[in-house]
């Protein structure tokens, strides 16, 4: 049993996992306090109030998943954190109460990569992945969430992960902003409140996907990046054209459903060239614009429409938007793997915010 810990922004989590045969990890507890609400008004995340927040509820968040989990300390094998990357002041909370209890229970520690936990979370209790009991490789996964819009290509089961994973199945990636991020710096322009992904999910349900032409960068077939920084810039100076029609408010679910399928519409074509590019059956899409309506029922009717046979898979909600279920899950596989640190040689750990992967 491994206990995981995750302050890496604004989620402050711990989980209890066990880990089983064939690549699947039991998910035993799972506490997570989300800092969204403290945030709002700020209009995003404020690095100095996350890390404080963190210090007040961290200790709150271990005990609550022990407890819940039935699961004495001593009877841990070992403590894994994310470690990297992250806000730094926000990773180092996590860093020190792992330190603090790796050491006062002499567990051993294992640092783990934000991403490699995302990448876990594909084989969290309740795949269907583990339900057919095979995992179907090699697959297609799609990291997309409000920092990183990543694909990958995963050839290999997670106990053989080697040790630069991330780097070497990384086939494509945003060059600048995330699509989570052009969610929120879009919803944000037309007066959402942060994160601004849901709301555009919602307030596009009555409107028309076509309404407006908004750029598509990077459509061209020789890539697998993605490029969102156009975007915002088109949605501002279309926005201030129909503020001054005073047209704005009526037209919100239009530019909300055409904002939509600019963003799911670039993620698509990008997923299905790395499906063709790389011979993938299966796809996993993880991270918090995976809740989007738009991008899981396009998807889910384009993969049947091109006759692929294992559906696209979505974990849990609570496995795709930050958690330590996902964080022990990846530790799980590293400890397996022999990577950990001893007592005496954890001391050292640091909190790195933008590690070179
Ligand atoms: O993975 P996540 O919880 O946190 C990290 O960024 O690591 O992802 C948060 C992102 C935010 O940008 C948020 O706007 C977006 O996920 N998001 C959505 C939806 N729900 C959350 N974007 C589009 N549609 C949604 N329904
Ligand atoms: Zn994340």
């Amino acid at each position: 049993m491994i206990l995981g810990i995750e302050t890496s922004c604004d989620e402050c989590s711990a989980s209890v996992v066990k880990h089983e045969a064939n690549s699947t990890v039991q998910v035993m507890s799972l506490a997570t306090f989300s800092q969204i609400q403290i945030h709002q008004p700020y209009g995003g995340v404020v690095p100095e109030i996350a890390s404080r927040n963190h210090l007040e509820t961290i200790n709150q968040m271990i005990d609550q998943a022990l407890e819940d989990a039935h699961v004495h300390p001593h009877e841990l094998e070992a403590i894994a954190v994310t470690n990297r990357p992250g806000l730094v002041g926000a990773l180092l909370v996590g860093v020190s109460a792992a330190k603090a209890l790796s050491y006062a229970l002499d567990k051993p520690l294992i640092p783990v990569h934000h991403l490699e936990g995302h990448a876990a979370s594909v084989y969290l209790e309740e795949s269907p992945l583990k339900v057919r009991e095979e995992i179907f490789l090699p697959m297609i996964l799609a990291i997309i969430s409000g920092g990183h819009t990543n694909l990958y290509c995963v050839t290999h089961l997670p106990e053989f992960w080697p040790k630069d994973f991330l780097k070497k199945s990384l086939i494509g990636r945003s060059r600048d902003d995330a699509a989570g991020e052009a969610f929120d710096k879009t919803a944000k322009i037309l007066g959402f409140p942060y994160p601004g992904g849901v709301w555009i999910d919602r307030i596009a349900q009555t409107g028309n996907p076509k309404a407006f032409a908004l750029p598509r960068a990077l459509s061209q077939k020789t890539t697998l990046d993605f490029s969102f920084s156009g975007l915002k810039t088109a949605v501002a100076l279309l926005t201030e054209k129909l503020k001054g029609q005073g047209i704005l408010e009526s037209e919100l679910p239009h530019l909300c459903a055409s904002v939509q399928e600019a963003i799911v519409d670039a993620l698509i074509s990008k997923i299905f060239l790395a499906v063709q590019e790389y011979r993938c059956q299966t796809l996993a899409v993880v991270g918090g614009v995976a809740a989007n309506s738009r991008l899981r029922s396009r998807l889910n009717l384009e993969w049947k429409t091109a006759g692929l046979v294992h559906s696209p898979y979505f974990p849990k909600m609570a496995y795709c938007t930050d958690n330590a279920a996902m964080i022990a899950a990846a530790g799980a596989f590293r400890f397996r793997q022999g990577h950990f640190l001893k007592r005496d040689d954890f001391l050292t750990l640091n909190a790195i915010a933008n590690p070179e992967v």
